[in-house]
């Protein structure tokens, strides 16, 4: 079966991007991404392709090749649905925020949403696939929605999770390292698995498009973020013995990294892991391995996210500690607020942790960021609901100038690894600052050895 319509439903960080690079790559495949967000798709076919909504590199060159050729934005769900022959369910899984495994396991609602809706619309046979991050098993519970309507629709379900990560989405998409598709083990299920193939097929190598069964592919997804994140958790446990010991955690993770067993990537120690997918895949992990009674599989992934949040309750501490025990009344710029580089995605960022911890003990924080506005910043605060809405206000202000962001301040925490921090004038910091003047360098991205030489007291992670 050659595809010709996708509909994909969820037009946010995945299903944009992901369905944009479908697009330039399969100018003969009509690819419609549906939500009902109408402010969001207004974005995505706003005249300038500047505004569309997620800022990653690259991407609005791609979105400005394909958009009105073969790739449009809608709101029209039904339609999208009724006139695809392949649907990707793209919509966001939370963490569940109420009821039997709350603050745990994963919300399917949205899922299921897409699930009845596809069921209710259809009027021809569909591929739906999952895209979304899920619990393995979940392809059951859409199976049993779908092929319960009555309406004699067949449906196949694959499961092809994403592993694009924010900040290179676009490179990602372009260069996988794999791309991953689960599906049934009956010849209906292996024709829809050779369908999806043969779209990846137009731009990425055969060998490295990779098909298992659906429950492996679901599992893997969960399992791949588990890994990574542990890696970084791994490192961080190590940062804190390096602060104890004398060792620098920078030279350690170069010395374990050219192990090619070990390797070197994902090993660089940071004030915490955020982004909106580790923690909540974790947390799903944890809480499928306790509902099959496996206590010490949870609580040996559960350690994962202690230590995580662990380590920027500590970088917190750090900063009141070294200023004397007492941050009451003091400016601390943020630099930095996103949860990595080159994104405009606040989900989970550690500095929403730090603020938090740093208001509680009543100090002024100053943030600058290069593409997160103050909107965001007071809504990602006001989302922890530790004060009211007013107090946070108060605390917390937003510059669109790094120097006056650090202007007075007593101290600069590095919250991100944006690059143009480097190129700072630190000289001109420096002069401008209360002195001492503190950088506690949350990302370990500027230069220790320039900064000391200048005169602020400079510490990193786990040095
Ligand atoms: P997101 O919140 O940015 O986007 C989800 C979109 O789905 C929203 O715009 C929402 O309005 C829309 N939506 C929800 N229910 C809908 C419905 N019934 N009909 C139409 N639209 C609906 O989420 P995201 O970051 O794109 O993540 C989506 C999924 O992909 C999650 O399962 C996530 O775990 C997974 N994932 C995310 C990343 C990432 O980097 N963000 C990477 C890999 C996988
Ligand atoms: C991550 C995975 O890398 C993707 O493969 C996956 O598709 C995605 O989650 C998802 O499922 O949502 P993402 O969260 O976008 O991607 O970004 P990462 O580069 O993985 O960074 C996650 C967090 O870990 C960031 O806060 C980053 O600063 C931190 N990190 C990463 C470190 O502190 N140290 C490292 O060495 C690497």
């Amino acid at each position: 079966m050659k595809i010709k319509k996708i509909c994909c439903i969820g037009a946010g960080y995945v299903g944009g991007p992901t369905m944009s690079v479908i697009a330039q790559k399969c100018p003969e495949i009509q690819v419609t991404v549906v939500d009902l967000n109408e402010a969001r798709i207004a974005s995505w076919n706003d005249a300038d392709v500047k505004n569309i909504p997620i800022y990653e590199p690259g991407l609005s060159e791609v979105v400005s090749e394909a958009r009105g050729r073969n790739l449009f934005f809608s709101t029209d769900v039904e339609k999208a649905i009724d006139e695809a022959d392949m649907i990707f369910i793209s919509v966001n899984t939370p963490t569940k925020t109420y009821g039997a495994g709350k603050g745990m396991a994963a919300d399917l609602k949205y899922i299921e949403l897409c699930a009845r809706q596809i069921a209710r619309v259809s009027k021809s046979d569909k591929i739906v696939v999952e895209k979304s991050t899920l619990p393995v098993r979940t392809a059951e519970a859409i199976k049993s929605i779908l092929d319960n309507t009555g309406n004699g629709v067949r449906f196949q379900i694959l499961s092809n999770p994403e592993f694009l990560a924010e900040g290179t989405a676009v490179e990602d998409l372009l260069n996988p390292d794999r791309i991953l598709i689960g599906g049934d083990t009956t010849d209906e299920g292996q024709k829809a698995i050779e369908a999806l193939v043969e779209v990846y097929a137009n731009w990425v190598p055969k060998d490295k498009i990779l098909t298992t069964n659906l429950w492996s592919s679901e599992l893997s997804k969960l399992t791949a973020n588990a890994f990574l994140a542990q890696r970084v958790s791994s490192i961080n446990a190590l940062s804190e013995l390096c602060e104890k010991t004398g060792a620098d955690v920078s030279e350690v993770a170069k010395a374990i990294g050219m192990d090619s067993r070990i390797g070197s990537k994902f090993l660089k120690a940071s004030v915490g892991f955020g982004g909106s997918c580790f923690q909540k895949d974790i947390l799903n992990l944890v809480y499928i391995a306790k509902a099959y009674g496996l206590h010490e599989v949870a609580d040996y992934w559960e350690q994962v996210i202690i230590m995580n949040d662990h380590q920027k309750r500590r970088f917190a501490n750090k900063i009141v500690s070294t200023l004397y025990n007492t941050v009451s009344g003091k400016k601390i710029a943020f630099l930095g607020w996103a949860f990595k580089k080159d994104t405009n995605d606040t989900r989970e960022s550690a500095a929403i942790y730090v603020a938090n911890d740093l208001i509680n003990e009543q100090a002024s924080i100053c943030v600058f960021d290069p593409k997160v506005s103050e909107t965001q910043i007071l809504s990602d605060l006001n989302y922890l609901n530790s004060r009211n809405p007013d107090e946070n206000r108060n605390s917390i202000s937003v510059l669109d100038n790094p120097y006056e962001a650090c202007k007075d301040s007593h101290a600069i925490a590095v919250l991100t690894e944006w690059d143009e921090f480097k190129t700072y004038d630190w000289e001109k910091i420096y002069n401008e600052m209360q002195k001492p003047a503190f950088v506690f360098d949350g990302r370990n991205v500027l230069d220790g050895k320039k900064l000391t030489e200048i005169g602020f007291i400079y510490k990193g992670i786990g040095a």
